[in-house]
């Protein structure tokens, strides 16, 4: 992994990506930003994190997002035919391999992360990309109802840490998941009980779950989960709803 924040090709980033912040920026300043390579895959993925306050934790490739790669090319993983969607994106590094590697891939998170993602998808995915990925703004417990519930696959990279957000997720997921959805979360566990307990007490209720990859030296579970109890009657009903309002537009 190489970081070149003074080189050349940082220079040219910072004028994409200023023009890209300047109407948030009211000073003037230039945002900073970082450049980081991966390798997976075969491809390599240029990576720009967009440093400031507003970022938070998306302005990170989190190790979880590294494994989840490394899951995919461990396991030789073709996303083609298949209609994915990926929660807390962050940089977009997973959901950008998960294109690449064929899928129809749509990367959620915060709106405040959504111009970095944009950046980084234009950087990495050709126009010649079967499905150029789609980028929209998810936030769990909310948004989930302006989506279908027909995905393939759902992807999620250390977003399970703080235990307020835990119904949010748990609500997003059932509605995004069918019984034909697969759905791969990692999580870095951090030697805290709340992830451990949101992925051995709260999902179990709900979906069907077993780690199917552990990064051991970094302490993350990869959960592979499918849905288990039967949606409710208003759960089905609001799927129903978004199907009509979603077919309407
Ligand atoms: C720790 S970062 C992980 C980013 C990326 N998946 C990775 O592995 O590098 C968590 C991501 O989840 C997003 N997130 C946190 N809470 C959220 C919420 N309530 N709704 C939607 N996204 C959220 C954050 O904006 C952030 O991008």
């Amino acid at each position: 992994m190489e970081e070149r924040s003074g080189s050349r090709k940082t220079a040219k980033h910072m004028d994409k990506s200023s023009n890209v912040l300047s109407k948030e920026d009211p000073e003037g300043n230039l945002p900073s930003i970082l450049v980081n390579h991966y390798q997976f895959c075969g491809y390599d993925l240029e990576i720009t994190r967009y440093l400031n306050e507003r970022m938070g934790v998306s302005a990170f490739v989190w190790n979880s997002g590294l494994t989840l790669c490394q899951f995919f090319q461990q396991e030789k993983i073709n996303f083609s035919g298949m209609k994915v969607l990926e929660l807390g994106s962050g940089t977009g590094i997973v959901g950008i391999l998960a294109a690449l590697l064929g899928g129809e891939v749509t990367l959620t998170d915060q709106i405040q992360a959504l111009k970095q993602i944009e950046y980084n998808v234009s950087v990495n995915v050709p126009d010649s990309c079967r499905h150029l990925p789609k980028i929209r703004a998810l936030s769990w417990g909310f948004d989930q109802v302006h989506f279908p519930s027909d995905y393939d696959i759902i992807l999620g990279s250390d977003i399970v840490y703080y235990p307020s957000d835990f119904p949010l997720l748990l609500q997003t997921l059932r509605h995004l998941s069918n019984q034909r959805t697969t759905i791969y979360i990692a999580t870095e566990l951090r030697g805290c009980c709340a992830a451990h307990k949101f992925h051995e007490e709260i999902i179990p209720q709900y979906f069907n779950s077993r780690i199917v990859y552990r990064n051991q030296s970094a302490d993350i579970n990869l959960y592979k989960l499918t849905l288990k109890v039967p949606k409710t009657g208003e759960e089905l009903s609001m799927e129903k709803e978004t199907r009509k309002k979603l077919l309407s537009n």
